[in-house]
């Protein structure tokens, strides 16, 4: 018997499931079924808090936010399941939302049409104001104080162009091939967790536009829908790649990484910066702004709670260099490594033969004050030319992402040697404020600007980039404004001098 059918058809009414509400008897309905929760709460990889929220209630709503359907009969065993949610008996209101949203918001008030948008950051705007405060929590947070998720945008701004005059700019050509793959543009859609907590289609929203775009994007292991749902949406010439957390169970990752495989991604990107998903604080605050009744309410903030912390303790914290030939071994696809932040890793993942980097801080949610990929940029390029001087042969793809908000970026971060781009919360902002079609909106934004930045540049395809058109003695510098600390800042008791008798 599996979660989803009783040995005796029970029917359960709602008063009789509100009254199952304590930790040590915890009911809760999910999909018009009622679990009984009670022995599994210590085994909720995201706490127990998270249920007992839920407890005596529908829960379906905060579950469907952050589980994929799939979830419920991989986890719970057929003796959870109680019996079937009598739907009579259910009052109006008896749905929670969780992280209700704020009033006055536009989200009341109805957005700007899509049609007005101009450019990411407007996205992120009316995301921010529109979308529940838990799901804004979990897109935007960067770990401790959010210095790397701002020097991302920041070290961007330490770079400048040097246009060339005088070229026929009269067509522009940005296509580009990604390990062998024809992209309609240099930028791709970087794998994000979560796509159902902004909109109900989440990553089959992202994975469509992608599509329609003729841009590639990386599938996500800890997606909303599983990983059949994404790729039965994929359009008839598109490239999905395939993004892996290594399980601690490496034959639950084989059967992944082969799932993936038959499934026809055509690459495995695997997230090497994070044997443990970073402190991202505002995340870890998400609890405060759910609608639980008080008497659930604990007082102290554990570390171990938000949404980052729930989808990730699996991951394995073993993995190391060693790992990567039984990789090779169990795939035929072309292997990334997503996460690498210096030359000398650089120079050790073309020894192990990996078909591509990506330089990148995990968007700034792992190591607070880890450098920018695009500051990386430069020394792994340098280093991976005297390696390949000494090692002639197939030579790694470069990639960065982390900050990339205008098509002036992109075109920045290649001509100083990437072949192309990740791109993360723009396309989550625009997903979440307007689905499908805001992330068709803001690729074509993108694509708009790179058309309008190369011909003021004086570079009509991407082979005219060239480091020369950039200046970037600045950007290991860091000079100028630091990057503040606000929360510092606001604690900060500036030395006086005391109240001496001279
Ligand atoms: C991520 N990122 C990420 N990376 C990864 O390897 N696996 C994952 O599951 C996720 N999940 C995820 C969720 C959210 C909400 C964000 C914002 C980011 C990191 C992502 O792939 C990429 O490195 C950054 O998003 C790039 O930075 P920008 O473009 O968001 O600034």
């Amino acid at each position: 018997m599996s979660p989803g059918k009783t040995q005796d058809g029970r029917v359960i009414d709602y008063q009789e499931l509100q009254r199952h509400n304590k930790a040590t008897d915890c009911w809760v309905a999910l999909h018009g079924q009622v679990y009984d929760l009670t022995s599994f709460l210590d085994e909720h990889p995201g706490g127990r808090r998270l249920i007992l929220a839920q407890a005596g209630t529908d829960g379906t709503e905060a579950f469907e936010e952050v589980h994929s359907k799939d979830v419920i009969s991989r986890t719970l065993s057929p003796e959870t399941l109680i019996g079937a949610l009598d739907q009579e008996t259910v009052p109006e209101k008896a749905v929670k939302l969780p992280g209700s949203q704020p009033k006055g918001t536009m989200a009341e008030e109805g957005k700007p049409d899509l049609a007005r948008v101009l450019n990411m950051y407007e996205f992120e705007y009316i995301a921010r104001k529109t979308m529940k405060k838990g799901a804004w929590n979990y897109y935007s947070s960067g770990t401790d104080d959010e210095i790397t998720l701002r020097e991302n945008t920041s070290a961007f701004q330490r770079v400048w162009l040097i246009p060339r005059v005088l070229v026929d700019v009269s067509r522009i050509n940005f296509e580009t091939t990604i390990l062998g793959y024809p992209s309609s543009a240099p930028f791709y859609m970087t794998a994000t967790a979560l796509g159902k907590l902004g909109h109900m289609e989440g990553e089959l929203a992202l994975t469509r536009a992608a599509g329609k775009s003729k841009i590639i994007h990386m599938l996500p292991t800890l997606s909303s829908f599983s990983l059949d749902e994404m790729t039965a949406v994929r359009g008839p010439d598109q490239v999905q790649f395939f993004q892996l957390y290594v399980n601690k169970d490496r034959k639950i990752t084989e059967r992944i990484v082969k799932q993936a495989e038959a499934r026809g991604c055509k690459a495995l990107f695997i997230t090497v910066d994070a044997p443990a998903l970073g402190n991202r604080e505002k995340d870890m605050r998400t609890k405060f702004v759910d609608d639980r009744p008080a008497e659930m309410e604990e007082k102290d903030v554990k570390r171990s709670e938000g949404a980052a912390r729930a989808i990730s303790t699996f991951i394995d914290d073993t993995l190391c260099w060693a790992d990567i030939p039984w990789f090779k071994r169990i795939t035929h696809l072309p292997i990334v490594l997503k996460g690498i932040q210096c030359a000398a890793d650089a120079v050790l993942a073309a020894q192990h033969g990996v078909a591509g980097i990506v330089l990148s801080n995990h968007g700034g949610r792992q190591l607070e004050t880890a450098r920018s990929g695009l500051e990386i940029l430069p020394e792994v390029m340098a280093a991976l030319k005297s390696y390949y001087a000494d090692h002639p042969g197939p030579e790694m793809e470069v990639y960065i992402d982390g900050g990339v908000r205008r098509a002036t970026d992109v075109i920045k971060a290649l001509a100083m040697g990437a072949k192309a781009v990740g791109i993360g919360r723009p396309f989550l902002y625009a997903m979440s404020a307007y689905g499908q079609p805001g992330v068709e909106k803001a690729i074509q934004l993108l694509k708009d600007e790179m058309n309008m930045a190369l011909r003021l540049l004086g570079a009509p395809t991407l082979a005219h980039l060239r480091p020369d058109m950039v200046d970037a003695r600045n950007l290991g510098l860091h000079v100028g404004p630091p990057i503040r600390n606000y929360l510092s800042e606001a604690v900060y008791e500036p030395l006086a001098f005391g109240n001496h008798k001279l």
